[in-house]
């Protein structure tokens, strides 16, 4: 990024769009991997005329230095660093710190960020008194978005975003809070006390602590269901420009607190198209019950005219395998492994569904694969998380992804409030009816 400007680095070549006898020139920049983009800024000013691509299928909307996905090889990179080499290698405070600082730690480092964020994983007393307000049949991903907007109202010494130092402390609150919080929105809905982060654990033992710990007996974390669990944060942490992610950059756009924007966040992660789809995959399961069902229900996805897809299939971007599904799928197995569950009949389900869809011409024309959400719900339902918990777990762990993102757009020169346009195909402009002379 040219730091003057606050432009991409010089455009390599210019692209030239032609609309009946007039050519229009544009500034084509280069990235360093993945397609190249045409800055079209100018187009209106110069034509008259916008672009038109509802659901940005073919939309850069930012530059970033954050994640890189190839769609097509099935790859995933956080600054750099192959998903698979992380979750294999590293923790997730550690994918916390390279992808809010874009280097990997020292371990001197990773001590203070480890010490930073554990400073900060309890919550304002009085937050407990906010969950009172909620009905406890409410569903959880209520109960977070509703207490993440929450946090300005009790943090307003992190909430000015022009202070760099209140943005890293905005960040590491919302990532030391968001377990906190998400245990919180558990123990609210099954009606038992909420338990106060232990320091001396680490991230994911403390968070399963403050969720199935109670007061009457000591709780130890199985370090296999921890590691599988840090491992499924990190898997979640960041991707790109998806839905949410550009929910938390647009409402950062405008100037607003961290913590209201990772609130706008949580709430566009929970729709079924997107992290609610962990949710509905394991519901899909469930509701296909038995291999044998399968086929009537790869019919009625194929069907234009039934709205059922299969959940956890498919990808705006993947239209390969989803690399994390595959690390999803071996999570998956060692916690059955682990908690000596023999034979789940909604892993069995899964297993045929998977090898039915990658044979099934419609899927492989389309390019249907499994993405995250197909292996997580079995496995968080293995670990002993009700359904309606798993985009919760979404959200807790995409939380540093979009403070990062979010904290990338702010400390960008060239950012300005998003504001698209649109194109008009409503009425011509007409004369107000007084209603006594309407028909
Ligand atoms: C996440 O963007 C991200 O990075 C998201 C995410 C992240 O980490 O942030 O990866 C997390 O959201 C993963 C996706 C979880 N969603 C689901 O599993 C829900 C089921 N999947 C679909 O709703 C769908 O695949 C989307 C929403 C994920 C992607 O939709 P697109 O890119 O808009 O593609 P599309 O809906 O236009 O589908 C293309 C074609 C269509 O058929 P045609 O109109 O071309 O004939 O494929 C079909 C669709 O009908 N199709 C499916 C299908 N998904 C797409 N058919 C059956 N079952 C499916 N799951």
């Amino acid at each position: 990024m040219d730091a003057k400007t606050g432009k991409p680095s010089n455009p390599n070549t210019t692209g030239t769009l032609t609309v009946g006898n007039k050519n229009y020139d544009f500034p084509i920049y280069k990235g360093t991997i993945g397609p190249d983009v045409v800055d079209i800024a100018k187009l209106y000013g110069e034509s008259g005329m916008f672009t038109y691509d509802p659901g940005f299928t073919s939309t850069a909307s930012c530059e970033s230095q954050i994640t890189y996905i190839d769609g097509d090889e099935g790859i995933l990179l956080y600054r750099g660093y192959p998903i698979e080499q992380l979750a294999e290698h590293g923790d997730f405070l550690e994918t916390c710190y390279l992808l809010l600082y874009g280097e990997l730690p020292t371990p001197a480092q990773k001590a203070d960020f480890d010490y930073r964020v554990n400073r900060h994983t309890m919550v304002h007393e009085q937050m407990s008194r906010f969950f009172q307000g909620f009905r406890r049949d409410a569903h959880p991903m209520a109960v977070m978005v509703g207490s993440v907007g929450a946090l300005s109202a009790f943090y307003h010494d992190s909430t000015d975003i022009s202070d760099p130092h209140q943005r890293m402390i905005a960040s590491i609150r919302m990532i030391a809070k968001s377990p906190t919080l998400a245990a919180m929105a558990y123990k609210y809905s099954v009606g038992q006390p909420f338990v106060y982060p232990k320091n001396d654990l680490d991230y994911a033992s403390n968070f399963l602590r403050m969720c199935f710990a109670v007061p009457t007996e000591e709780y130890k974390a199985n370090p296999v269901l921890a590691r599988a669990m840090d491992r499924i944060f990190i898997l979640h942490a960041d991707h790109e420009q998806n839905a949410s992610t550009s929910t938390v950059r647009l409402a950062g756009s405008s100037g607003a607190n961290p913590f209201a924007c990772i609130a706008a966040g949580c709430a566009c992660l929970w729709g079924p198209a997107h992290g609610g789809a962990n949710e509905a995959a394991l519901n899909m399961l469930g509701e296909i019950g038995r291999p044998e069902r399968i086929p009537e229900f790869v019919k009625r996805a194929k069907d234009k005219n039934d709205s059922f897809r299969l959940m956890g299939f498919g990808h705006r971007v993947y239209k390969n395998y989803d690399p994390r599904a595959k690390i999803m799928q071996k999570t998956c197995h060692e916690v059955l492994n682990e908690l000596g569950i023999k034979d789940d009949p909604l892993l069995d389900v899964a297993m045929e569904l998977e090898k039915v869809a990658l044979h099934d011409e419609y899927f492989l024309e389309k390019k249907l694969y499994p993405n995250i959400d197909f292996y997580s719900g079995i496995t968080l339902k293995a670990m002993g998380f009700p359904t309606t918990m798993f985009t919760v777990l979404f959200a807790l762990a995409r939380t540093v992804g979009w403070i990062a993102q979010w904290k990338e757009m702010i400390e960008d020169p060239k950012q300005k409030i998003g504001r698209p346009r649109q194109l008009y195909t409503g009425a011509e402009r007409r004369d107000y009816v007084e209603i006594s002379r309407r028909k």
